[in-house]
Formats: C-alpha cells, sequence, structure tokens
C-alpha cells in the first residue's frame, strides 16, 4: 500500500516538472511590451503564412522606428529584413528576426516596457 502511494506521488511529481517546464517555455515566448503585441500578428503571422508583402512592409515600419538609446544595428538589421522579404528569401527573413532578438529583445523588455509601437 505505502509503496503504491510512493509511486503515485512520484508520477504527480513528474508530472508537475513537465508542466512547469512547458509552461516556463510558453512565457519565454509571450510579448513583454506593446513592439511585442505588435510584432505576432504583423511579424509572427505573415512569415508564418508567407505574406511577404505584409512582412515587407513591417520591417519598414520598424527600420523607421528605432528606439532611443543604445540600438546601433536595429535600423540596418530591419532594412536587411525587409530586402529579405521584397526576395521571397524566407532564410534571410528569418535571420533578420533572429538577429535583432539576439541582439536587443532582452535589452528592449527591460528599457521600455511601455512605450507604445508602432
Ligand atoms: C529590428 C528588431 C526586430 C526585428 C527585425 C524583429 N523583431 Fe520581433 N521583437 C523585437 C523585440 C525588441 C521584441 C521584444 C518585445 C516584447 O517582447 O514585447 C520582439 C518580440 C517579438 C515577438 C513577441 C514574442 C516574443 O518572442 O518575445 C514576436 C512573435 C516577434 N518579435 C516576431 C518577429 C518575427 C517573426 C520577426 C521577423 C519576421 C521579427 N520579430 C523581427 C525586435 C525585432
Amino acid at each position: 500500500m505505502k509503496a503504491k502511494l510512493n509511486a503515485r506521488n512520484h508520477a504527480v511529481a513528474v508530472l508537475a516538472v513537465a508542466i512547469a517546464l512547458v509552461a516556463g517555455m510558453a512565457v519565454a515566448g509571450e510579448p513583454k511590451t506593446p513592439l511585442g503585441k505588435w510584432m505576432k500578428p504583423n511579424m509572427g503571422a505573415p512569415l508564418a503564412g508567407q505574406d511577404f508583402d505584409k512582412l515587407k512592409s513591417s520591417f519598414d515600419v520598424v527600420t523607421g522606428k528605432p528606439p532611443p538609446g543604445d540600438y546601433p544595428q536595429w535600423a540596418s538589421m530591419s532594412a536587411a529584413g525587409s530586402k529579405a522579404a521584397a526576395a521571397k528569401d524566407v532564410a534571410g527573413i528569418k535571420a533578420s528576426c533572429k538577429q535583432c532578438h539576439d541582439a536587443y529583445k532582452t535589452k528592449y523588455q527591460n528599457e521600455f516596457p511601455t512605450r507604445s509601437f508602432p
């Protein structure tokens, strides 16, 4: 009886860890600022749907609105994405998203939690 109970507790503990891991991953990808909330429908959705015209115009908006402060590569990274979208170059588009996120996502989330965008 006691052994059976322990086994069940163990299973529950494993499940709890698994849920925590999945939840943690989902939280990591959630937008933290108005910019991120804008990115989802204007960058994420057109990328998924391969809507290159929409992507190009979104990149152009981002290029034209660099955040104030220390974001020297912002506009050039986004301009490269716009070029890639015009060429329907999916790998180039994804490289632009990744470059900017790697360089600036955390910094932006910390510095501009409420900056309105666009
Ligand atoms: C020039 C910079 C830049 C480019 C280019 C860029 N992003 Fe972002 N993106 C950001 C920043 C900064 C954030 C963080 C804002 C937040 O979390 O609210 C962000 C957040 C997001 C989010 C919100 C969820 C999350 O992961 O934080 C999504 C979705 C997203 N971007 C998709 C894309 C896609 C898809 C592309 C390319 C097609 C792209 N972005 C290109 C700067 C950029």
